[in-house]
């Protein structure tokens, strides 16, 4: 499906955004391993967590869907999973993929996880290497460097390991094949890398601890407690109206209850340093992480410059900053952030050829890119290329160009953010999905 995106005058209004997409992964996975019933509210029903929710589903574990956000995982205890009867298909989704990894190494029964010619395409190596030095027997396509991957584990040894890049997702792999090791899991990181596994399974009872960027986690002893958790809207998808209300002149609106983990809050520190008007309302904590209710206002910027752990901290926000960043005055530069290049898609790439049909001056770089502004963007038919984060940036960036813009492949935006065009309705921008 296609978005028809015409320029919009003035955003107004209060929203919401759905649950947390890393958390709601987690919700899952962790719940598969607790000791009892999981209650989970506010789940993210976008096409990611689902196929977590189908991945665990496989493993022989009953989640109980009440609603579209609300979800009770019958967890089994730590050996309680079962030898899946098919392929497990983890679609779109490299967290399903690379966190399902972590907790499959530490079963002594055969599994292959497989997904979408995207997925196939993203690499698997970084965590088929250390669950193999943990023990774990792994095979897959280009000698394990890619999906599928078949994976018989159980009898795992504990590892240090120094990650290579900052990565949540093999740092969560490496812990939760750590719950099933014979001694201490050390994960040193190169930067601070969400943190909502550690938190999660603190909060389950396990001796999980965080020094500066090194994590050790101890096998638990007893059984993983089941939580009953109420999951914050997710900081990456409030990046999109907050970008939109930034950017669009007259624009006054509040996204509320957004989840604030400092280790999300880099595109907000950006923004701020480039002149971005919002405020952080009612700080307060929900179900172990920070929340906040996020006032906005259209606001001019300059130019910015990311590197560093900051990037860490933003590193699925960098679609939505480049649009920010085409109104800035002056040249914004992004470096340190190669990281980009195996997301979805390689968003430095898509990104200054996707903006730069609609007349954004955007220079790639190795490493990150560098985006020349102020431009006025004018409407141009531009193309998700399967990546949700890219569609809902090129839609944002419709809202401020002349003319007609047309995104094509744009109902990927559900994978993260279902309702992601009625919410920019809801804040009177002209969007349809046809
Ligand atoms: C995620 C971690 C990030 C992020 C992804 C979700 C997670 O990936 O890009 O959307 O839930 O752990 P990396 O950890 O590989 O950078």
């Amino acid at each position: 499906m296609k978005a028809l995106v015409r320029p919009a005058r003035g955003l107004k209004g209060r929203i919401s955004v759905p649950g947390d997409k890393s958390i709601s992964h987690r919700s899952v996975m962790l719940g598969a391993l607790g000791d009892g019933d999981t209650k989970v509210r506010g789940f993210l029903p976008g096409g990611d967590p689902l196929a977590t929710v189908s991945a665990v589903r496989g493993i022989g574990i009953e989640v109980e869907q009440a609603s579209q956000t609300e979800l009770v995982v019958h967890g089994k205890g730590l050996h309680g999973l079962s030898e899946p009867e098919d392929v497990l298909n983890c679609v779109n989704s490299g967290t399903t993929a690379r966190l399902m990894a972590g907790i499959l190494a530490g079963q002594d029964f055969f599994s292959v996880l497989t997904g979408s010619p995207q997925l196939r395409r993203r690499p698997m190596g970084r965590i088929a290497d250390p669950l193999r030095r943990m023990g774990a027997d792994i095979d897959g396509r280009g000698r394990s460097g890619y999906l599928p991957l078949s994976i018989r584990g159980g009898h795992l040894r504990a590892i240090e390991y120094d990650q290579p890049v900052a990565s949540a997702q093999v740092k969560s792999a490496i812990l939760l094949a750590g719950l099933f090791a014979d001694g201490e899991t050390i994960v040193r990181q190169p930067g601070p890398s969400r943190d909502h596994t550690e938190r999660m399974l603190k909060a389950m009872g396990v001796d999980v601890r965080t020094e500066g960027l090194v994590v050790r986690l101890s096998p638990p002893q007893g059984k993983l407690a089941p939580l009953e958790m109420t999951i914050p809207g997710d900081a990456s998808s409030a990046a999109f109206p907050l970008v939109a209300a930034i950017l669009v002149p007259g624009s006054e609106v509040v996204i509320e209850n957004v989840g604030v983990n400092p280790t999300r809050t880099g595109l907000l520190d950006v923004l701020k340093a480039m002149g971005a008007s919002f405020r952080l309302d009612g700080e307060r904590e929900s179900g172990g992480e920070p929340v906040a209710d996020l006032a906005v206002e259209h606001s001019e910027m300059c130019a910015g410059f990311v590197s560093g752990d900051t990037v860490v901290r933003m590193i699925d926000e960098f679609p939505i900053l480049a649009v920010a960043a085409t109104q800035a005055i002056g040249t914004t530069e992004v470096r340190d952030a190669q990281e980009l290049r195996v997301k979805e898609t390689d968003r430095i790439a898509a990104v200054a050829e996707e903006l730069g049909k609609m007349g954004a001056e955007i220079e790639e770089l190795p490493d990150g890119f560098k985006v020349h502004g102020p431009s006025e963007l004018h409407g141009a038919v531009v193309d998700s290329r399967g990546d949700h984060r890219l569609a809902m940036a090129l839609t944002v960036a419709g809202l401020i160009a002349s003319g007609e813009t047309t995104v094509l492949g744009a109902d990927c935006a559900s994978d993260s953010f279902p309702g992601f065009f009625e919410t920019l309705r809801a804040l009177g921008a002209d969007v349809e999905l046809v």
